[in-house]
Parts: C-alpha cells; structure tokens; sequence
C-alpha cells in the first residue's frame, strides 16, 4: 500500500488530491483487515468509502463485492424472479390485509412482501431484515416506491424483536418467505413459533400456513457423483468419501439422468400454527416400483400460504428457483420392484435426512 501511495503522490503532486488518496488507502487497508478478521458488514462500508472517494478503484470494488458475498447469497436475484413465487404470495396476501390490520414481513430481504403488503391495503407494515446490507437496501427500495409511510424495515433477526420498540404492538398477520429447497433450511419452523409466542396478536394469520414434505427413491450415478468418489486416473481416491456431505443440496433433478425408483412419499406435515422447530423422525416402510439402485433421495416441499394457494418445488415444476433438494446416500443400495425397503428420515428443525435400507447401508452395488 506503501508503494500505491508513494507512486500516487509522485503521479499527482496536488496536496488536496494527495491527501484524498490517503484516505483512499487507509480505507481500503481499513477495509482488508477487517475482511481478515471476519468482520465483512464493516469490511463492506470500508470499501465503499473508499471507492465513493475514488470512483475507479478496482481494490475497492472488488474488495466490497467480496465482503457483501460473504452475508448476501446470489440466489435472491434468482428468487425475486420466480413469478410464480411473487404472484401466489400476493393473491394470498390481499386475502388476508386490510387497511385496520398491522403486518409483519420476517425477512424481507428487497422488501418485496412487505410492499405487497402494503398495496394489498394493509395499514401497517413492519418488515425485519437479520442481515444489515441487506435491510438497508431495503429501506432504500421502500423509499424510492413512495411505501415509506406503510412500511417500516427493521434491520434485526425477528427473535430480538420487540413489542413496543420494533412493534407497537403485537401484529395481526405474519408472513414469511423464510425457506429454502428441502423447506426448513432457513430456520422457518423456530422463526414462526418464536414470533407466535413473541410478535403475534391471538388468532393472527400465518402466511404460509401449512406444509408438507414428499420425497422419491431415485437411481442417477450423475447426481451420485456429486458426493462421492472412487478410482479416478489409476488412482483410488475413494478415501475422500469420508468428507463427503450427509446434508442435502440444490439441483434441478430433470436436468441429471436418473430414474425414480417409488412413488412420491409422504415425508413430513407441517402446521405452522402450531409446530415449533423441536426434532422430529419418521420410519416408514416403501415398495420400490421398479428394480434398481437407490443412490439418492430427491425431496421437495408443498407450501400452503393460505387455504387454495399452493406453491411447490416438485420435479414436476420446472421452473421453481428452489430447484430440489438432493441427498446422495453413504453408499447405493440395491432395491428389488414390490421388496420393502426400511427408509429412517428424521429431521432436527433445520434439516431433513434420510437412511435409506437400514443404518448400514453396505449391500448395494457401487456406482
Ligand atoms: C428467502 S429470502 C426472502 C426475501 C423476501 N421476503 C422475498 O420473498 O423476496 C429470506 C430473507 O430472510 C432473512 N431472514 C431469515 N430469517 C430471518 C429472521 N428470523 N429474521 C429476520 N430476517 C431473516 C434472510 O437474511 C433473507 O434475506
């Protein structure tokens, strides 16, 4: 940075310019210490200043995009053009505001419900956003679409909201797009219980309402591979499978060769008026439709946001942002078409898992 400044001064002998320059450097070593020790919401505001004093600055820019990447997933613009996402949470939501009832959006991300919301009629609007860049996007959206008076953004996690300083008062309809492909992943289930006992009046409506998990057994060594791995180049490398993730990941399953080997299954129930994030397991027992080897399980989620508006992430919808959820077993298992096969699927509040043909799982083929 030494030299950048020296060589700086000698390009641009004007004092003012200097000094400027100075400063440009002190936020942008300012900003990489900060970057170092995982402080990247300070991290980004550094850079930005430096690159607001200093338009062309590539350290600066690049430095606060990495920062920012650090708390604001790519996905959201992925998620804000799911239409079809957009246009049933509307519909549901002019069923449920009117001008006498207080809202309140939990994760409001650009602040898109929450101006739903509000042109849905709702007289108040008070939208939480946990991640700080994001929130004050969001204030700045809400602004500059004339939403100011009706909608209020709150940059705090909902669980350390409170009546009388973040709410004047408890609110009459919560709505939560709070989900990820496999749905519990951002946390829904504690969100909506803590806000039911913390932020919500009696007898408030809850958007979404309702859920429920299916899954299928499927046969695909392409989605296998993504989690495993065995002789490569004359070389056994399967000893990195110990590494390999338990959890389950995003893809769009018609995209990959495979074949289902059950029925969609039931998996879970959800009433988000009433179930809390508390852990959960199911045994269930499934009649394979056809021969085959499971590598794999793909679930999906049906999310009821009030009563006839449903949104999903099946197969068969393939235009959902959320793709599916994959979850690649240990090792494949052999199924036999109409043979039962033991399927343990639990989930912990967060995520849901499945063992597929007993906890060992060592008879299958490989591949
Ligand atoms: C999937 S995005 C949805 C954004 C927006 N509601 C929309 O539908 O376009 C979820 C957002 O919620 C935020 N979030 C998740 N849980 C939260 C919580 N309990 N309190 C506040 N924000 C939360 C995340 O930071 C993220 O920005």
């Amino acid at each position: 940075v030494e030299t950048t400044v020296a060589s700086a001064e000698a390009a641009n002998p004007d004092p003012a310019q200097q000094s400027r320059q100075r400063l440009v450097n002190d936020y942008l070593q300012r900003g990489d210490a900060l970057h170092s020790s995982g402080r990247y919401e300070e991290a980004a505001e550094a850079y930005l200043n430096a690159h607001q004093l200093d338009r062309g600055n590539w350290h600066a820019l690049a430095g606060r995009n990495r920062a920012v990447r650090r708390h604001v997933p790519r996905w959201h613009f992925e998620m804000m053009h799911d239409d079809e996402r957009a246009e049933l949470y509307e519909k549901a939501l002019r069923q449920v505001v009117s001008a006498d009832k207080l809202v309140l959006d939990i994760g409001t991300g650009s602040g898109l419900l929450a101006m739903m919301a509000a042109r849905a009629g709702a007289g108040q609007v008070v939208a939480c956003e946990g991640q700080a860049m994001v929130a004050d996007v969001a204030r700045k959206i809400v602004k500059t679409a004339g939403f100011a008076d009706k909608v209020t953004v709150v940059p705090k996690m909902s669980t350390v909201m409170e009546i009388g300083q973040d709410l004047d008062r408890r609110a009459d309809v919560l709505v939560t797009e709070t989900v990820d492909c496999g749905l519990l992943g951002e946390g829904i289930l504690a969100t909506i219980a803590h806000a039911r006992e913390h932020l919500l009046a009696d007898g408030a409506v809850i958007v979404p309402a309702r859920a429920r998990v299916l899954a299928g057994l499927i046969e695909s060594p392409e989605l296998f591979r993504k989690n495993h791995v065995g002789e490569l180049y004359g070389f056994d490398l399967s000893g990195f499978n110990e590494l390999a993730s338990m959890e389950y990941f995003d893809s769009r399953l018609r995209r990959h060769e495979h074949r289902m080997l059950t029925e969609p299954f039931d998996v879970f129930n959800f009433d988000f008026y009433r179930d809390g994030p508390e852990g959960k397991r199911t045994e269930l027992t499934l009649k394979p439709t056809v021969d085959g080897t499971c590598h794999a399980v793909v679930f999906w989620f049906e999310l009821e946001l009030v009563a006839g508006i449903e949104l999903t992430n099946s197969p068969e919808h393939p235009n959902t942002h959320w793709k599916q959820a994959i979850q690649c077993l240990t090792e494949p298992v052999r199924l036999t078409r109409g043979q039962p096969v033991p399927v343990d699927v639990r989930h912990d509040g967060l995520h849901i898992h499945f063992t597929v043909g007993g906890s060992t799982q060592t008879s299958g083929a490989q591949g």
